[in-house]
């Protein structure tokens, strides 16, 4: 009986551990495979505060840190940039894991739409 008892706590003691693992965290610096940067700066509950800078080769509105707007949660994590200047807006989502952020997204240009995925990785 004492063993079971042990047991459960165990499991809910490692469970816990593993969904708190889940989800962006702040402040936090992550890249994806373009090149490009998302800082996180805060979290109000799972709401997303922060940036996003494009670097990726032949694309427009590079180098310009533009606000962020998204959640996160143990399941899924969303944000979206508008890109004022190139008339772009971008959204991602995808599951945040502490390896990373692996995340399709959907680009919307002028009536165009185009889809993708980026993989960020932790750099700070
Ligand atoms: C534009 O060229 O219209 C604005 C910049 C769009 C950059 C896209 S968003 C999805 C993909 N991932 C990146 O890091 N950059 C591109």
């Amino acid at each position: 009986m004492m063993k079971k008892f042990l047991l459960v706590i165990g499991l809910l003691f490692g469970f816990s551990g593993i969904a708190t693992a889940d989800g962006l965290t702040a402040p936090s610096l992550w890249k994806n495979q373009r090149g490009s940067e998302l800082r996180i700066t805060s979290l109000t509950g799972s709401q997303l505060h922060g940036t996003f800078t494009n670097y990726a080769p032949n694309t427009q509105c590079r180098g310009i840190a533009y606000p962020i707007s998204g959640f996160t949660t143990s399941g899924p994590t969303q944000f979206t940039v508008n890109f004022v200047k190139c008339s772009t807006v971008t959204t991602w989502s995808g599951s945040a894991q502490p390896f990373g952020y692996s995340a399709g997204w959907v680009l919307r240009y002028k009536g165009q739409v185009e889809g993708g995925y980026d993989f960020f990785y932790r750099v700070n």
